[in-house]
């Protein structure tokens, strides 16, 4: 059967992308960044996902303000590179999985939640920094992605709970699915920051420390945390985090935090990175009983 054996949280800053495509990887302000994720790399290298499900934001490039879907799978075989208005990342085409795609649209629909199923569509810096940091730059995406895609950009984003339980029916659905196959989910954007009006350039580390430190030991109290609480405290764009939970709901109880990064500056974001193995893959991977 498939099965979800990490969960991988990172931001998704498009001046990353930028950096990495413009060479500017050594420079003194990215180098510290860029170290911070090697064993990120080190790490995907050596598991070896079969298929990544992208928990990620599009920035009003795949929809515009006609639609805005709260939850929307992406179904297609390949998914195209947005061009967000410098050209398009030259990074390879995401490649899909339409069958696995579907079987998970079926199992959460009946499930209760309401997944828009997306046909055809590009894919943002939303996704594709944080491939580019799990995978760095090869001429193709070593596993197949499902990109799920959750509103955060217009009021109202859904709430941390329902990410979350959202994360608790992926799991299932993933889990009814007879290939044999290791997947890995994401959950990407944040940490803190506010790109616009006033507070721009907003950045609260302590919030952002105490996020990653309840992530795996404590996901209740972030999973009751209400929205206006990542906008006062963490800066209007710091809403993404909510897409961090559905990665969290879909890991299970006693998961086990195995890397962890945070760094500033970054443009206006504080930067974070967490892998979380599940218990049996820990205990699978590291021989000895997760904490
Ligand atoms: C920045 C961060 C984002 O998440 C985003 O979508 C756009 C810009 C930034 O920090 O510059
Ligand atoms: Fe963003």
């Amino acid at each position: 059967m498939a099965k979800i054996v990490a969960g991988f949280g990172t931001s998704h800053t498009p001046a990353i992308g930028a950096a990495l495509d413009l060479g500017k990887k050594d420079e003194p302000y990215w180098a510290p960044l860029f170290k911070g994720y090697e064993p990120a790399k080190q790490w995907m290298d050596e598991v070896k996902p079969d298929v990544v499900i992208m928990v990620y934001n599009d920035h009003v490039n795949a929809f515009d303000f006609k639609i805005i879907p709260t939850f929307a799978i992406g179904c297609a075989d390949e998914f195209g590179i947005a061009d967000e208005g410098w050209g398009a990342r030259p990074v390879p085409v995401v490649k899909g999985y339409p069958e696995f795609a579907s079987h998970l649209v079926q199992s959460l629909v009946l499930d209760e939640f309401d997944i828009t199923i997306v046909n055809d569509m590009e894919v943002d810096h939303g996704l594709t920094v944080p491939m580019s940091l799990a995978f760095g730059q090869p001429d193709a995406w070593p596993a197949r992605v499902i990109p799920l895609s959750v509103n955060v950009i217009q009021y109202p984003a859904p709430t941390g709970n329902r990410c979350y339980n959202l994360g608790k029916a992926i799991k299932k659905a993933v889990e009814s699915w007879d290939e044999d196959l290791k997947v890995v989910i994401f959950g990407t954007g944040g940490m803190s920051h506010q790109i616009q009006h006033e507070r721009a350039g907003l950045i609260n580390k302590p919030w952002d420390t105490a996020f990653l430190d309840d992530l795996t030991a404590n996901p209740q109290r972030l999973v009751e945390m209400k929205p206006l609480e990542y906008l006062r405290e963490a800066g209007n764009e710091a809403i993404e985090l909510v897409m961090w939970l559905t990665m969290r709901g879909a890991l299970g109880d006693d998961a086990q935090e195995v890397y962890r990064f945070y760094h500033v500056p970054a443009s206006s974001t504080g930067v974070g990175h967490i892998i979380i193995e599940t218990k049996d893959f820990y205990e699978e991977r590291h021989g000895k009983k997760a904490a």
